[in-house]
């Protein structure tokens, strides 16, 4: 049987595709396969394990033969997955192995933000550093701090726990449960978001939400780009009113918001919340086997739908 895999994953990841007799293709280069080359590669292929930045859509999911759809992420907004359910083709997904991994990196966005690093390294760099000064570039304290986490499953949690060791006091919400998202809003000092992207949390950091955030409050985001409205975080950041923001996903990767780019208080990270080599090795694994086990016939440890 043949599958297709749309990056080059964890050796060990490819060892279980192979180990379990799978023809295995890869598309290699440095950048996501183009859509149109996914839909020629993908015909005849039984199982797909896919990147975030690929679309799998109607078309794709309609693929003769195809029986599995193994995320190489905890995410699965990329699959259609009503399309999915219609075609009987399975999606699974990566949960659990990089709760840990991605809460560090929210945390060190954090504090990069709060201490404002990111000034502090182009000042060095750039040849500006003058000497130590009493007033030069401080920022916030996260003890005593207030974080208020949108989305608390496993890495909200893991955010929340790391942020309690800071001496930070954690509210939280999910979409039932937690304290209300105006009251969230307007009483944290740092905003967090750790909810799935779905069509009731695209923008949910807009305009209005921004406005209702303190001033001078942070909001970092390693979630899904498009649950903030870009657009109206520039215009807050422009105007004054929010203090910064820490950003590891963007709504239209690899293009970074242009207003986001040039400016001192918003650090930008290219998607690295899961980059470790423990977890990305542990991604691969997870996602080999939920196609392994669907093409042998078994239930899929992680099946999303
Ligand atoms: C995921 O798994 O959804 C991340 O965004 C990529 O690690």
């Amino acid at each position: 049987m043949r599958i297709l895999v749309t990056r080059e994953i964890d050796e060990a990841g490819m060892a279980l595709l192979r180990d379990a007799g799978l023809d295995v293709e890869v598309h290699r280069g440095d950048a996501p396969i183009d859509p149109d080359r996914l839909r020629e590669r993908v015909a005849g292929c039984a199982g797909l394990i896919p990147m975030p930045t690929d679309r799998i859509d109607a078309t794709i999911l309609a693929t003769p033969g195809l029986r599995v759809v193994a995320c190489h992420s905890v995410g699965v907004d990329h699959v259609d997955l009503d399309a999915a359910r219609e075609r009987g083709v399975i999606v699974t997904n990566t949960p659990g192995v990089l709760t840990d991994a991605t809460a560090d990196l929210t945390l060190a966005l954090m504090l990069a933000v709060a201490r404002r690093l990111g000034e502090g390294e182009r000042l060095v760099r750039s040849g500006r550093f003058r000497g130590w000064a009493p007033t030069m570039l401080r920022g916030l304290d996260l003890r005593g701090a207030r974080l208020g986490i949108i989305g608390f499953g496993r890495i909200g949690r893991a955010v929340a726990r790391r942020a309690e060791a800071f001496g930070m006091e954690v509210a939280w919400r999910t979409s039932s449960r937690g304290i209300p998202l105006d009251r969230l809003l307007a009483s944290s000092d740092i905003v967090s978001l750790h909810c799935p992207l779905t069509d009731a949390t695209r923008h949910l950091v807009d305009a209005a939400a921004l406005e209702r955030m303190k001033a001078g409050a942070i909001l970092i985001n390693t979630a899904r780009g498009a649950i903030v409205d870009e657009d109206a975080l520039a215009d807050s950041l422009e105007a004054g009113h929010l203090g910064g923001a820490g950003l590891d996903v963007h709504a239209r990767e690899p293009r970074v918001h242009p207003r986001l780019l040039g400016r001192e208080d918003v650090v930008l990270l290219p998607h690295l919340g899961s980059a470790t080599w423990r977890t990305r090795r542990e991604m691969a694994c997870k996602a080999a086997h939920n196609c392994v086990a669907v093409l042998r016939g078994q239930a899929p440890p992680d099946r999303v739908a």
